[in-house]
């Protein structure tokens, strides 16, 4: 039997610097504190929290902290809590924040600094786009619908930058791009879209398309993971979604000959080698 795994299959660059950076702080000793969940796996956030790391949930819970180590995850935190952070004495901070998501900060800081209004695309919801609103001086607009971009009024005669959250959809970002085009005053855009994301979708259509039997692992609730099984399944007609080895059937692959294999950003490597391992007919 082939398998084919994908070599974007879970974790992305960012996320996987990120909790690579929270077992590290382990090994160093010492009362370790992520501000949010590090990742959307129940799986890896309870095997922190067994070897002793606390989620801080709340700005208020944060206030609190009087001492050890806070790593702050890949999407980021607002200004007001790196402020907060950095006012506590006995508090080391390690920033595990994404270098594309710290680029958009830093974007969003240094142009409305210049007096620019920002328009984020984007989720407002979503903690990455929160921490980036925290840059600005200047007033901020989150756009996640066209119509949302057909209904933006812009002030009269002040300069606008657009940003967009890292994992938007590139052909609606382009979509919103040209509608607030036609209504904006010299607007500079900046398409900070991280492409992890669609190389990781590109990767398992190519996959599925080849294999007999396509498998995608990820959590229940995780949006990408149920987005790659979509893709897989317009080609590859037997896909399975899966959240770890054991959910998987062997005997149903006898006689299959090719597999392929992805996984959503959530998913660690060591529960993809198991579900390579389980296929293979090996222990996991
Ligand atoms: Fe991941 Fe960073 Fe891109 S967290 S999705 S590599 S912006």
């Amino acid at each position: 039997m082939e398998i084919i795994t994908a070599k974007s299959a879970g974790f992305c660059f960012g996320v996987k610097r990120a909790v690579d950076t929270v077992y590290d702080e382990i090994n160093k000793g010492g009362k370790i504190y992520t501000y949010g969940d590090i990742i959307h796996n129940e799986e890896v956030v309870k095997d922190l929290g067994e070897k002793g790391v606390t989620v801080i949930n709340s700005i208020y819970e944060l206030k609190d902290l009087s001492e050890g180590t806070v790593v702050i995850r890949s999407h980021g935190i607002s200004k007001e809590i790196y402020d907060i952070l950095k006012a506590k004495e006995n508090v080391r901070v390690v920033d595990a924040t994404c270098p594309f998501v710290l680029k958009i900060h830093k974007i969003v800081e240094e142009e409305s600094a210049r007096g620019k209004n920002v328009i984020i695309i984007g989720d407002r919801d979503h903690p990455e786009v929160q921490g980036i609103m925290g840059f600005s001086s200047t007033p901020v607009t989150c756009i996640k619908t066209a119509e949302e971009a057909e209904n933006y009024v812009p002030e009269r005669g002040i300069p606008t930058v657009i940003v967009a959250q890292t994992t938007f959809n590139i052909h609606k970002f382009n979509n919103f791009v040209e509608i607030l085009h036609k209504k904006c005053y010299d607007t500079t855009t900046v398409n900070t879209i991280c492409n992890a994301t669609e190389q990781r979708q590109t990767e398992a259509g190519e996959i599925a398309s080849r294999a007999d039997a396509m498998i995608v692992i990820g959590g229940r609730h995780s949006s990408n993971t149920r987005k790659l099984y979509e893709i897989c399944s317009e080609k590859c007609a037997d896909t399975r979604f899966i959240q770890t080895a054991l959910d998987l059937n062997r005997d149903s692959l006898d006689g299959v000959n090719c597999v392929g294999i992805t996984a959503g950003a959530s998913t660690p490597n060591y529960i993809i080698e198991e579900v390579q391992k389980h296929v293979r007919g090996t222990d996991f």
